[in-house]
């Protein structure tokens, strides 16, 4: 089964065609166009930018993949876009054009929830099969969040923050020091220079049962340091030391909660997914105490850790190749949540799935040609 993804939550306009095999999904080609050089000079996204870019994009970019690929719109079997959480002008593009090519296609459409693509990019980007159960980290510019993953669609939230997020803080901390957007990446080239252990910095939440994040305090910690240190500020050595500090101050933090939720869901995996996990600290760092642990890392490159289409087409051909139903609507929903209780029982999906994924070898999709019934077509 071949499915065509479109990512379009934020600031990133990116397209995927993805294949199921019997194990696994592939990624066939994807391509992802960036707007980060065209949002730099506001310090962060302006939705109206970014909704342009993606109109402007997504028409090239869909032909450029199935071009990439040699293949044409009759290859694909189902058609996927994000559906939310992001910014609502944004998915709308995707969401949108997805449904159009989906009604010209007579394909289904799913709608995918951007922080599922997030919590399976892991899998798909190391062409391993998604085995359940198992512990995600997700650490992105919006979110922060440990999830415990029992089954497709049966999710626990462990933990998540209750301020910013781990790489709103990294922007937010750039933006400070006069460094450019996206901070997170700025403050790694300046704290490789510097000394992590150069000031004490709060870690959030010490208590070892607390799954939570906050890295508001150790925001104000950084500003405070700065306000103080007027004329330390022109010496580039303290610039690095106090970046090398704050990046190990989250480093740790997320490290360490994500060592212990393994711990307390009894599981063996962790998945690590989201922007942050770029950063080469928090990859080295994690991949160091898993080994310890004896915990399975599964970690994505870092091409597959920030936004992109791959993780929306495989979540979606996986489920599909389940039988599972797509628990998203017909609509964008900014504010789609991952944990939003589970329409048809818990228990239901869950067997309904083991004994749909037996059968996803000779499971049969409308083929080019096929008159379909109305539900068939019905946009989910
Ligand atoms: O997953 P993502 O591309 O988009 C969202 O869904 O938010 O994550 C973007 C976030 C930004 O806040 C950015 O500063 C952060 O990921 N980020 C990093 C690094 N690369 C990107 N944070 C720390 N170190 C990095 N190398
Ligand atoms: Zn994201």
């Amino acid at each position: 089964m071949r499915v065509l993804g479109i990512e379009t939550s934020c600031d990133e306009t990116a397209v995927a065609l993805v294949e199921t095999n019997p194990w696994s999904t592939d990624i066939l080609a994807q391509v992802v166009s960036s707007q980060i050089e065209l949002h730099r000079p506001y310090g962060g996204v302006v939705p109206e930018m970014a909704t342009r870019e993606h109109l402007r994009n997504l028409p090239l970019l869909v032909p450029q993949v199935l071009k990439d690929i040699n293949l044409g719109l009759d290859a694909i079997d189902a058609i996927a876009a994000t559906e939310g959480p992001g910014l609502a002008s944004s998915l709308l593009i995707g969401h949108s054009y997805a449904r159009a090519l989906a009604v010209a296609l007579s394909k289904p459409m799913v709608g995918v929830n951007h922080l599922e693509g997030h919590l399976y990019s892991p899998f798909f980007a190391n062409r391993r099969a998604v085995e359940f159960p198992f512990v995600g980290l997700i650490a992105s510019g919006g979110h922060t969040l440990l999830v415990h993953a029992l089954g497709w669609d049966r999710y626990i939230k462990l933990g998540s923050t209750v301020d910013d997020a781990a790489g709103e803080a990294f922007d937010k901390v750039a933006k400070l020091l006069g460094l450019p957007y996206p901070g997170g990446p700025e403050i790694e080239r300046v704290a490789v220079k510097g000394n992590p252990e150069a000031f004490g910095l709060p870690r959030s939440f010490p208590e070892r049962d607390n799954l939570n994040f906050s890295f508001s305090g150790l925001k104000t910690a950084v500003r405070f340091f700065y306000e103080k240190s007027a004329p330390m500020r022109t010496d580039p050595v303290w610039t690095y030391d106090l970046c090398a500090s704050f990046q190990k101050a989250v480093v740790d933090v997320l490290v360490r909660k994500s060592i212990q939720a393994v711990s307390q869901a009894r599981v063996e995996q962790l998945a690590v997914s989201g922007g942050v996990l770029c950063n080469k600290m928090l990859r080295d760092e994690l991949e160091f105490a898993c080994y310890e642990a004896g915990i399975d890392l599964i970690v994505a490159e870092p091409a597959f850790c920030t936004d992109n289409a791959g993780m929306i087409a495989g979540t979606a051909a996986e489920k599909l190749a389940a039988g599972i139903q797509p628990r998203c609507g017909n609509d964008i929903n900014p504010n789609l949540d991952l944990f939003a209780p589970e329409p048809h029982g818990d228990m239901a999906r869950g067997l309904s799935a083991a004994i749909k994924l037996k059968d996803r070898q000779t499971k049969q999709l409308p083929q080019k040609g096929d008159v379909l019934a109305p539900d068939e077509i019905e946009v989910w």
